[in-house]
């Protein structure tokens, strides 16, 4: 086993401290725009990547919250469109009348973010939003409408920060970007 963490990573795209300084700022916005809000706001996070990002920006929203978790399956590395995506964990919390932020690490083709969106929406929250901390808009496929948005990033494979390759590097601080050697 290799015990290098950092093995293969070949720059860092987005350092501890500009990741810092922009969930600061997306808590900031989120705690303005939900300030008269009287409905619980629940904060819900997608399994597994959106954790590390998630826990950070959660002690930047200045309001009382909740926070839940779904899980949707990953579809592999294939790269065939109409991907299924399939909820594997599901909320614990009813989310009838509330304010949901759905917490993502990071929107690539967008099918994962549709589905889900698709499943909350139709559970009759009073208003869902979505809080993104990375965007890939070059590799979108399907649209999605995210009002919180850290970083648009270039078409590269990017790990750290929550994000894995093969469940690997999801403990970096900063989002890195690894040399193509790590995918062969
Ligand atoms: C990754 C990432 C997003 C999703 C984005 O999750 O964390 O959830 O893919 O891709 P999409 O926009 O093309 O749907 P993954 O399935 O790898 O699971 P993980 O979060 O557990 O790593
Ligand atoms: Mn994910
Ligand atoms: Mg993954």
């Amino acid at each position: 086993m290799n015990k290098d963490f950092e093995f293969g990573i070949k720059k860092q795209l987005i350092t501890k401290e500009e990741l810092h300084k922009k969930v600061k700022e997306l808590g900031e916005k989120i705690t303005e725009d939900f300030k008269n809000e009287n409905e619980p706001l629940i904060i819900v996070g997608l399994l597994k990547g959106s954790i590390v990002f998630m826990a950070d920006l959660i002690r930047e929203i200045k309001l009382p919250l909740e926070i839940d978790f779904i899980e949707a399956s990953s579809y592999g590395e294939g790269t065939q469109s109409s991907r299924e995506v399939k909820i594997l964990k599901d909320l614990r919390s009813t989310i009838n009348g509330k304010n949901v932020l759905v917490v993502e690490d990071i929107i690539d083709s967008g099918f994962t973010l549709k589905k889900v969106l698709q499943i909350l929406g139709s559970r009759n929250p009073k208003k869902i939003s979505l809080c993104t901390l990375l965007d890939k808009p070059e590799r979108r496929e399907v649209e999605v409408n995210v009002q919180y948005v850290g970083f648009e990033i270039p078409n590269e494979f990017v790990v750290g920060y929550g994000l894995d390759f093969n469940e690997n590097y999801r403990n970096l601080e900063y989002v890195g970007i690894a040399e193509p050697s790590v995918f062969e």
